[in-house]
């Protein structure tokens, strides 16, 4: 019945829908669009729609205004925010930076706008490496607002990057116990982790990377069973890619009996219904905020 109608606003009204894939299932199946983070900025600069409903967190919607400032974009629950980005307060990272003169600012995407603005180039999980690598080799690095994720960067390419203080509550909350847990009950799965992990989980993993490189992985990967160390939300799409195939989510069971971003589940069926039916809560920005951010957003696309 709501999706009816969700179905029916979306139409008449010109709407993209984009969701993340840590949303919930119901929310995935009403999209257009089910990406990470890197594949939904891409499609909010491609779309001819209007309006873009952003099923996701603010952090995400406020890229996809940056990309498409003379669109409505639309976020179900504006309360939708995001630990990791709010780890890293714009008026401390600019008070940081002045002890970092001379150094590229390098800001993963899970960022606020105003940071954005005070970057040289934005990061994906899905694109970070690649990023980094193509850096000469002596150029200095400030990375935010990640820690785990600068760490596992600085690991893989040999770089000490200096790396910004903060973290993602849902994933910086798993540990290697847990896994050695699922590991000794399921001896046959694989250890998919996302780089947002601490380092002692990433060094179990078998396979590292974004939600869009996971669920590549698992199609791909001749393997029946794994463990997965980032939010349930992609279980979803793995079970549907896969259905045969088991998976294992790895929880941390003193916070939390199952390992959700509650920001993300923010995201029901009745706020999107609402959200198309006022057009609101929107996503507004200054424009120098906005044409500022978008240079470092536009770098991103250069790699
Ligand atoms: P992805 O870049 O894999 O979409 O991750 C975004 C995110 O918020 C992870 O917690
Ligand atoms: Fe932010 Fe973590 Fe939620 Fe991703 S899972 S949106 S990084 S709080």
């Amino acid at each position: 019945m709501k999706t009816t109608k969700i179905l029916d606003l979306k139409r008449k009204k010109n709407v993209i829908i984009l969701a993340h894939y840590y949303t919930l299932s119901e929310v995935q199946d009403i999209a257009d669009f089910v990406g990470d983070s890197l594949a939904l900025s891409k499609k909010a600069t491609e779309t001819d729609a209007e309006i873009i409903l952003f099923a996701g967190v603010h952090f995400m919607a406020e890229t996809a205004k940056i990309l498409s400032p003379h669109k409505k974009v639309l976020i179900p629950d504006i309360n939708a925010g995001c630990s990791l980005a709010d780890s890293c307060p714009a008026e401390q990272l600019e008070l940081f930076l002045k002890d970092y003169p001379n150094h590229k600012v390098l800001s993963y995407i899970n960022c606020s706008a105003k940071v954005k603005t005070l970057s040289d180039i934005i990061v994906t999980s899905g694109n970070a490496l690649k990023i980094v690598n193509a850096l000469p080799k002596d150029e200095k690095i400030v990375f935010t607002p990640d820690r785990n994720l600068g760490a596992y960067i600085n690991k893989e390419t040999g770089r000490e990057m200096v790396l910004w203080n903060g973290a993602c509550h849902v994933h910086d909350q798993l540990t290697a116990e847990e896994v050695y847990k699922l590991k000794a009950k399921y001896p046959n799965a694989k250890v998919l982790a996302h780089p947002e992990c601490k380092a002692t989980v990433l060094a179990l993993a078998d396979f590292i990377g974004s939600t869009a490189a996971m669920l590549s992985f698992t199609k791909e990967d001749t393997a029946n069973e794994y463990i997965v160390a980032t939010e349930t939300g992609i279980l979803y799409e793995m079970e549907k890619q896969n259905p045969a195939k088991k998976y294992y989510v790895v929880n941390n069971p003193e916070t939390c009996s199952c390992n959700n971003c509650e920001y993300m589940k923010l995201n029901t069926l009745e706020k999107i219904y609402n959200a198309l039916l006022t057009e609101s809560p929107e996503i507004i920005l200054e424009e120098e905020v906005m044409s500022k951010a978008l240079i470092s957003i536009q770098k991103m696309f250069e790699y």
